[in-house]
């Protein structure tokens, strides 16, 4: 069987729509006739299964990771939609949001043995290593941000992490590229790196072997920006903003994917128990949902979205990022 093809939904602020857009994507995905699996991984803030109707999941992940199944596939449930099923995440058991390491490595191996033609992970906020290991296993990351300046900075700081965190793994045998890499995340290091593109400069210096391999892991890492609550034009231009400036610090070149507009619908389909696209297929935030879930099939655009060079370099400073994390 062909591997599925994994989509993982994150960023670094609570509430700015990353569930709402990966139930409606995955609706969108099986309107296609692609069979598509969404699993909330959101350990702790579980609620994707309400934007499917679904009120209280008679199984959820817990019955994995309390080994009551042996296998993912056990607990996937049937939505409305034909082709569509569920891995319903669950807040009952509180230890469950932090599963110990090797726990969490089996349920990333179960997840890429899920038989679909998508998977969809909604990860859940935050920059805890669990939710970037989810995040980063995932063939294609898209992070969701709203237009205000703390949103876009934390989504900035996700983004950033993510990478870290994705390199720190990758290279964890290679001592001296890790400790490298380990400085580089840091703004304030010792070598002086301010961005990736200084990281993969000094790592030459180490090694001209590490240093490619480093360059391709980082060109192998896709990545997709959405806007959600957009009002206004200013607020479209952001998420090519935002492009940029991953592109400049980050040495990667995310797609942007679109803007989502602020709809009472989203509220007013929750409410009745219905994803927004099911409910209503005239309104515009559902119209930019078909539109984001038919972008995200299609091959990468490899030229960034010419509304990128019009923004004002002055405004392309990287936002400052707190460094938290202690967990394994
Ligand atoms: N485009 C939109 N227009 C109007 N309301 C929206 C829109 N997108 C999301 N919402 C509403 O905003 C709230 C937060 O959305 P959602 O639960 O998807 O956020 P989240 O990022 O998954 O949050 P969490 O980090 O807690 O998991 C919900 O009440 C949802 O219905
Ligand atoms: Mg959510």
């Amino acid at each position: 069987m062909p591997r599925s093809i994994i989509w993982a939904v994150g960023g670094g602020k609570g509430g700015v729509g990353k569930s709402m857009f990966a139930a409606n994507i995955a609706v969108g995905l099986a309107k296609f006739g692609k069979k598509v699996i969404v699993v909330d991984t959101d350990l702790g803030g579980a609620n994707l299964h309400s934007y499917l109707g679904i009120k209280t999941p008679k199984v959820t992940i817990n019955d994995f990771f309390l080994r009551k199944v042996s296998t993912l596939d056990e607990l996937l449930l049937e939505t409305s939609i034909d082709d569509l099923k569920i891995l319903p995440g669950s807040n009952e058991i509180v230890g469950m949001a932090n599963p110990r390491y090797f726990t969490k490595l089996k349920f990333m191996r179960h997840i890429q043995q899920l038989q679909a033609d998508y998977v969809l992970l909604d990860v859940g906020a935050g920059t805890s290593y669990n939710t970037l290991d989810l995040f980063s296993m995932a063939h294609t990351g898209i992070v969701v941000t709203i237009p205000e300046k703390p949103a876009i900075e934390s989504a900035y700081g996700f983004i950033k992490a993510s990478i870290y965190r994705k390199l720190l793994t990758v290279f964890q045998k290679d001592l001296k590229l890790h400790d490298l890499i380990d400085q580089a995340r840091n703004p304030t290091n010792d070598e002086g790196i301010k961005s990736v593109h200084e990281l993969l400069l000094k790592a030459k210096e180490i090694s001209p072997e590490s240093a490619a391999e480093l360059e391709s892991t980082i060109d192998a890492i896709d990545l997709r920006i959405v806007v959600n609550f957009v009002q206004n034009s200013h607020e479209e231009a952001i998420g090519p903003k935002m492009v940029e400036l991953v592109e400049r610090y980050l040495s990667i070149s995310p797609e942007y994917i679109g803007s989502i507009p602020f709809s009472g619908k989203v509220r007013e389909s929750l409410t009745k128990q219905t994803t927004l696209l099911m409910a209503d297929s005239e309104d515009e935030a559902s119209a930019a949902l078909v539109f984001a879930a038919r972008k995200l099939t299609v091959p990468r655009k490899s030229q960034v979205d010419s509304k990128a060079e019009e923004i004002e370099k002055e405004d392309l400073t990287e936002p400052s990022v707190a460094e938290s994390n202690s967990e394994k």
